[in-house]
């Protein structure tokens, strides 16, 4: 089951291994933990070479033992969400006395009972993925029809869920086949040969002549042509296009830079680490099935992470405490380990991590077991270290986040928080069922609200931005759930920037940092609703008229109707109404846009900020 893959196929005069290679890596930004090729080669025989890690690895193995080449075949790059990243889970799988090979990007739903019917006819397998299952489908088919179409058009009809499946067979060299259902797939048109990818990137340096692939159709690629049809059989017409986008550009997607693609992908980070684990108004997350006794007895929970991600575990307190009713603290991971902490057993440690090989974090973590804590892994990374040297995980599904600057994965973090938060509190009795029910549609409205965000405000964000160009130090001010994220945002324009920019708790302005206000001073304040605390909202109100009254200029983020802070604002960014605890998701945006735009203005690289490394695998 794999949400984020890279896919490539080939079929044309040329090899096709350095082919599929160099599509590969520009799929990267899809990320991966394995890469594997299949090609039909001058024998006829059908060769197939996959390992687990980069795609480097597989480039090394194969320079190491060389795989017959050949004119037809297929690539993929997993990011594994289900089933962790080893040489047998990973793409191509084989099927049909390996005479077939088929890669997929998506999640097939029914795989279980389909893998169950195949089992009970005696079909054995090799992996654990759902993959697989549409292999030996697909082999089952073509010995009956002896065409690889035809198999497509038997098996697609059995499969539920998202699919981009791409297959070849070794008596029918020349041709690949590929049929997608809620998952992307373009074809590329060369002169005597065609390319097949998850996006243009898979192609794009070979040809810009593409078709868009529409839902529930089957597309057939031999050197002489491209045939599309429906799963019915009828042929579809599909639209040409050019692709407009450079090779470099093609790798993020079209966009600028991986920090904006990722920023934009906030909704559906959110939505996919919602997806599957609400039901019916409450939490359910089955990788931690059988963990019930470890929440009940549970009397402490300490988070730990660095960066981003313990600004996220400050929000998430919150949650925790109001929905477990269990104290929690946050710490720096790297400050934690030395402190001494008083834990045990009846201790939850819960890390944070989107790398999940953060050495401050990773060494934290092996410290708390050694203390006889319990310890569960929020990660973004399928099989990463962290995850693996704890007793229990809860993933984020952010997908791969390729730019220093965490975004994508801090939404999600929070998310993972909320849903970890109801689900302990279910177990232990400590959530009535209408807080879950009004937490969980509170969430789910979060993508939408997100992308709101980004559709009304994002311009703004970027013009003023530019205007503040020249800008040498950012203050931003939030309290309770908003302090956090006040955290967050002078971090990013610190990361993104170079410029100072600090946080500060809203009530704390007047025990010295208001010393720092002067006339032209940016603020960024974010405002809490006035529907959930009058008097919260008056006192950061009032804040802001403090700050005004010395020449601060004031950015509030404040929620859509607020009208109290018009008359002391020089800028409102606005953000859809959410419940107290769930309008840190949307303020961030804003937080991250503005960093973004200032350091797109200064005339910096926002993927790679000098001096940072997207992992921080020293302590
Ligand atoms: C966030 O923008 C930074 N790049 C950094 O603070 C990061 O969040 C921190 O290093 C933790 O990384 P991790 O989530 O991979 O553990």
């Amino acid at each position: 089951m794999e949400r984020m893959c890279g896919i490539v196929g080939y079929v044309g005069p040329r090899d096709s291994q350095a082919i599929l290679l160099s599509g590969l890596a520009r799929l990267e930004y899809r990320g991966y933990d394995s890469a594997g090729i299949a090609v039909i080669d001058r024998d006829g025989d059908l060769d197939m070479r996959k390992r687990a890690g980069k795609l480097q690895v597989l480039r090394d193995d194969l320079s190491a033992h060389p795989m017959g080449d050949g004119t037809t075949g297929i690539g993929h790059t997993r990011w594994a969400t289900h089933g962790g990243p080893t040489d047998a889970n990973a793409h191509p799988h084989l099927a049909d006395d390996d005479k077939l090979a088929v890669i997929h990007n998506g999640i097939i739903e029914n795989f279980a009972e389909l893998k169950a019917e195949l089992l009970a006819e005696g079909y054995t397998f090799r992996s654990e993925t759902d993959t697989e299952v549409a292999a030996v489908l697909l082999g089952r088919e073509f010995s009956a029809s002896r065409d690889l179409v035809a198999a497509f058009r038997g098996v697609v009809a059995r499969l539920e869920g998202a699919f981009t499946l791409l297959a070849m067979h070794r008596d029918e060299p020349g041709l690949v086949v590929g049929a997608r259902r809620n998952s992307p797939l373009v074809i590329g048109l060369g002169d005597g040969e065609n390319f097949l990818g998850s996006d243009v990137a898979a192609f794009v340096e070979h040809t810009r002549n593409a078709l868009a692939i529409g839902q529930d159709q089957i597309v057939a690629i031999t050197p002489q042509g491209v045939e599309v049809t429906d799963f019915a059989g009828g042929t579809v017409e599909v639209e040409p296009f050019e692709v407009v986008w450079d090779a470099s550009a093609a790798e993020k997607g079209g966009w600028s830079s991986f920090m904006a693609k990722e920023v934009s992908e906030e909704p559906e980070a959110v939505a996919n680490t919602l997806r599957g684990r609400l039901h019916d108004g409450s939490v359910v997350i089955p990788e931690l099935d059988g963990l019930d006794d470890l929440f009940a007895g549970v009397s402490r929970v300490i988070v730990i992470a660095c960066g981003t991600a313990a600004y996220a575990g400050m929000v998430g307190k919150y949650a925790l405490e109001q929905w477990t009713r269990v104290p929690v603290d946050v710490e720096l991971a790297h400050e934690f380990r030395y402190r001494d902490p008083v834990i045990g057993p009846d201790t939850l440690v819960v890390s944070i991590s989107q790398s999940g090989e953060t050495m401050d974090t990773l060494m934290a973590v092996k410290y708390a077991r050694e203390q006889g804590a319990k310890t569960l892994s929020i990660c973004n990374t399928q099989g990463a270290t962290i995850p693996r040297e704890s007793d229990a995980i809860v993933y984020t599904h952010a997908g791969p986040e390729v730019a220093v600057a965490s975004t994508k994965a801090f939404v999600a973090q929070i998310t993972a928080l909320y849903l970890l938060a109801l689900h302990i509190g279910r177990v232990r009795g400590s959530l009535s069922p209408e807080v879950s029910r009004d937490a969980v549609t509170q969430l789910e409205a979060i993508p939408a609200g997100i992308a709101r965000v980004l559709e009304t405000e994002q311009e703004h964000i970027e013009q003023f931005a530019r205007w503040m160009g020249d800008t040498q130090s950012v203050l931003f001010l939030g309290r309770h759930v908003g302090y956090p994220i006040a955290l967050e945002g002078a971090l990013k324009l610190k990361e993104l920037a170079y410029i100072h920019a600090e946080g500060f708790a809203a009530g704390e302005l007047k025990h010295g940092p208001i010393a720092l206000i002067e006339p032209g001073q940016a603020v960024f304040v974010i405002v809490p609703s006035p529907r959930a605390s009058r008097e919260l909202h008056k006192k950061v109100v009032s804040n802001i008229q403090e700050i005004r009254a010395r020449g601060a200029r004031v950015i509030a983020v404040a929620e859509e109707g607020d009208a109290a802070v018009l008359p002391f604002a020089d800028e409102v960014l606005r953000i859809p109404l959410a419940g107290p605890l769930f309008e840190p998701l949307l303020a961030v945006v804003p937080l991250h846009i503005f960093a973004m735009g200032l350091a797109t203005a200064k005339g910096l690289d926002v993927d790679q900020p000098r001096n940072l490394a997207k992992s921080v695998t020293v302590e």
